[in-house]
């Protein structure tokens, strides 16, 4: 879809990735629903957006928990309101450590954020979207979502699931006219990266995107209504291999165990 015609409700329109993708995406002549948890950080947000020479038409924004079911009911209102076209689920949490340092809540936590909710989104936007003559459903994943890391094991889970729903629901709506699309980063300059992962990804010489590459990325699926694109090389190309003969990488992976051991990684900071 041409971005001058798109009306797009984004989740986790505050972050790193978000506010990046939301600068590129209103430079290209979107309208877009920003949507985060803080009313003061979505106004100072859509106030700059303002003074960039965006005309307030095209920057709303609603503050919601997309946990909670009364606050994605006031999301889809106000998406209908707005006549949004395209979603662009975006929002996430970060889980990092070995599986017997994660606390036991994050376990919920970051699969009812990351698949819970946007499904759960998805399935009340969705009668209203089936009505319209083109729309876009966008999942920001990982590249997490297509290979299994050590100390990634939640949130691998739920990009994993994110993964599995947009492509098992983009199958199911091949006959509409909505589009279901799905993008996995790569470790990206944000502060969802915390001390643990930035110390991790050094000493395993993971590379990084900044999140402006990210947001163009972002800007060019919705454009191409491409179905689904990793970020990255080496990335693209040992998910491509983890998909055809995973067993081929399972010997490759020491560095990251070391790196999970290593005191430097203080988990414990990881989302410091
Ligand atoms: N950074 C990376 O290395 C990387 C790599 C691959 C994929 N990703 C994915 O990219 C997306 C954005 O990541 P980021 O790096 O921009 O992270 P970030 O800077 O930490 O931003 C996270 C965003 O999610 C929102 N959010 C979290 N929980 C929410 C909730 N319950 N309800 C509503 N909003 C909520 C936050 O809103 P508040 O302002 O209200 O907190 C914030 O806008 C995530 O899905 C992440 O998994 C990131």
């Amino acid at each position: 879809m041409r971005l001058t015609e798109t009306r797009i409700l984004m989740t986790g329109a505050t972050g790193g990735i978000g506010r990046a993708t939301a600068r590129k995406l209103l430079e290209q002549g979107a309208s877009l629903l920003m949507v985060g948890r803080s009313d003061a950080v979505l106004e100072r947000l859509a106030a700059e957006c303002r003074t960039a020479g965006v005309p307030p038409s095209r920057v709303k924004w609603a503050a919601a928990d997309i946990n909670r079911a009364t606050d994605r009911t006031r999301l889809v209102a106000e998406a209908e309101r707005l006549d949004c076209n395209v979603v662009l689920h975006n929002a996430g949490l970060p889980s990092f450590g070995r599986l017997q340092d994660v606390a036991p809540e994050d376990l919920s936590g970051v699969i009812q954020t990351n698949l819970l909710a946007p499904m759960a989104l998805t399935q009340a936007l969705l009668p209203r979207l089936l009505t319209l003559p083109a729309a876009q459903i966008v999942f920001v994943g990982s590249v997490l979502g297509s290979i299994g890391l050590p100390g990634f094991s939640v949130y691998g889970a739920s990009k994993f699931g994110l993964h599995g729903f947009a492509q098992a629901l983009r199958r199911e709506l091949a006959d509409s006219a909505v589009r279901v699309q799905y993008i996995g980063p790569r470790n990206t300059r944000t502060g969802f990266n915390g001390k643990g992962v930035r110390a991790y990804n050094r000493a395993t010489g993971t590379a990084e995107d900044t999140p402006e590459q990210v947001a163009l990325a972002i800007a060019r699926l919705i454009r191409e209504e491409a179905d689904e694109r990793l970020l990255g090389f080496p990335e693209k190309l040992a998910a491509r291999i983890n998909g055809l003969v995973p067993a081929w990488l399972d010997g490759s992976f020491r560095r990251h165990r070391r790196a999970l051991e290593s005191p430097v990684a203080d988990l414990t900071a990881a989302r410091t």
